[in-house]
């Protein structure tokens, strides 16, 4: 029987992927922190959709938790065939401000287990030639952007380290996809300190915002999916915006945010 692991599933555009999924007749491999969240879902979804689903409680920020989480599902024998790399954090504000020991928890969570999670589950789908990874990126993946330096940073590592493996895997018959959603209404912007008056300076406000639901978001993926698609920036506004950005000089555009942002904060220097 084949599953597919979902990382950062017990919220936000994980927890959408996994009904969409096992709407699909997908087996699934839930993981989060949230242990009582994910057993929630275990039920829910085994009920209304009569999938296999398990679920396994990491924190994916701690430097053995991969390699604990790919030993657990070798235990019990689940022959993974989709990895969905979906858990990330977010950080925003002046660079300096901001608590060293979370951006680093950042890096470890949406890079370093990225990566491992990738190489130990690539490395089966290789001996199979059959599978499938989906690594989650992000808008931000395109450009710097200030006072979100070291999350956007993360995500652009995503993009290149993706775009890369899914040349690399394509003659094994493994589909490698990039999936960039914007602004999308779960938890993330709450956690990022995106919500606040200053956050909303980056983010812009809620209200005016253009958003996607983790549904929305998470339905686009799986037809991207179904298409055979290597990479996909999620909602057509974004889609469009990120042509229009891309004809810009990343001087102009990181100028632009930075000024942006002082005057909305209004911050002297
Ligand atoms: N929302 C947006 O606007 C947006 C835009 C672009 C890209 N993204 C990307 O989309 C992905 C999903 O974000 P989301 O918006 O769905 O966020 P979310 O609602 O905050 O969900 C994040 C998920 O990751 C899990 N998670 C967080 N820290 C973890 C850790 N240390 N170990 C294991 N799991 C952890 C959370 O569950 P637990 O708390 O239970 O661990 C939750 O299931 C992220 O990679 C994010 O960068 C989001």
């Amino acid at each position: 029987m084949e599953y597919t692991l979902i990382t950062g599933a017990s919220g936000g555009i994980g927890e959408a992927l996994a009904h969409g999924l096992a709407a699909r007749k997908h087996h699934l491999v839930l993981v989060a922190r949230n242990a009582d969240k994910l057993s929630k879902m275990r039920d829910e979804l085994t009920t209304k959709y009569q999938a296999d689903i398990k679920i396994i409680v990491a924190d994916l920020s701690n430097r053995d938790a991969p390699l604990q989480l790919f030993n657990e599902t070798q235990r019990q024998g689940l022959n993974i065939s989709m990895l969905i790399n979906n858990a990330g954090i977010g950080s925003s504000g002046e660079f300096t401000d901001i608590n060293l020991s979370s951006e680093l928890s950042l890096l470890q969570l949406n890079i370093v287990s990225l990566v491992t999670l990738s190489h130990l589950y690539l490395a089966e789908m290789k001996k199979k030639r059959r599978g499938t990874l989906i690594n989650i990126a992000s808008m931000t993946a395109f450009m710097p952007v200030p006072y979100m330096a070291t999350y956007a940073a993360s995500k652009v590592f995503v993009r290149s380290f993706t775009e890369a493996l899914t040349q690399e895997y394509k003659p094994y018959g493994i589909q490698v996809m990039l999936l960039s959603p914007g602004l999308t209404r779960t938890n993330f912007n709450e956690a990022a300190g995106l919500n606040s008056k200053k956050g909303n300076a980056l983010s812009s406000n809620y209200a005016t915002a253009s958003t996607q639901t983790p549904e929305e978001v998470a339905t686009e993926t799986l037809n991207a999916l179904g298409k055979n698609k290597h990479f996909h920036i999620s909602g057509k506004k974004n889609r469009w915006g990120m042509r229009i950005l891309a004809l810009l000089p990343n001087k102009m555009i990181t100028k632009y945010m930075a000024d942006s942002y002082r005057k909305k904060t209004n911050q002297k220097m």
